[in-house]
């Protein structure tokens, strides 16, 4: 499964970058009014940090409108993936970026039918939140299994992208059901290097060594 991060922060970013663990960048609206810079520069900077799909929202919602937002945005660099919501506006500007080779992320997506319907408009990537989703008292994991079941079922290449991460359970489900790409905030990336027994049988193995004496540089 891909490692995506879902910030705008270029410092966690890089840090993300650093561990060699990091698959792709997403960005919303939202995480560039977090991140306090203007658009451009800061998705040019991160498209240069990572190698793989960096996503940038349009805003607009007629498609006539969206689309010159994608193209422009395409134009920063190759590994754009313009992401555009789950709506009919949004469908028809997939298909027109899809067939100027241009990747596209469908966002906003929270039933199995709009990811059928993503599919069949050639996203690159489909969007389900499944934080929002269990935010309103659904199970978002189900969502993913659905689409799973769906895209296998008639070979759908667009790749499940698990969206609205909130903690490690989720990035643990998406993998057993076998979602494509996780992306998720920095710190719950970083929760998953982290286990209670690893710490304790670090200091463990500390103590022992600094009584061996012993130095192996
Ligand atoms: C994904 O592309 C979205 O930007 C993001 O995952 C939304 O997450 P949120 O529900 O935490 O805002």
């Amino acid at each position: 499964m891909k490692f995506f991060l879902d910030t705008a922060d270029i410092t966690e970013i890089r840090e993300a970058n650093a561990t060699g663990l990091l698959d792709g960048v997403t960005t919303n609206p939202s995480l560039i009014k977090k991140a306090g810079r203007e658009f451009f520069e800061v998705i040019s900077e991160i498209a240069a940090e990572v190698d793989g799909p960096v996503s940038a929202e349009t805003v607009a919602h007629d498609h006539e409108t969206m689309l010159l937002e994608g193209l422009k945005c395409a134009e920063i660099a190759k590994n754009i993936a313009v992401k555009v919501p789950l709506t009919m506006e949004g469908l028809k500007t997939c298909k027109a970026l899809r067939a100027r080779g241009i990747m596209v992320n469908v966002t906003l997506c929270f039933s199995a039918n709009q990811a059928l319907l993503a599919a069949k408009a050639g996203a690159s990537f489909i969007s389900p939140f499944v934080g929002r989703h269990d935010d309103v008292g659904f199970d978002g994991m189900e969502l993913i299994e659905d689409i799973r079941l769906i895209y296998d079922n008639y070979g759908f290449d667009t790749e499940i992208l698990v969206a609205s991460v909130r903690h490690p359970t989720h990035i643990l489900e998406s993998a057993r059901i076998g979602a494509d790409v996780a992306t998720m905030p920095w710190s719950a990336m970083q929760k998953l290097f982290n286990h209670p027994l690893t710490t304790n049988g670090l200091a463990g193995f500390d103590k022992d060594w600094a009584a061996t004496g012993f130095s192996i540089l």
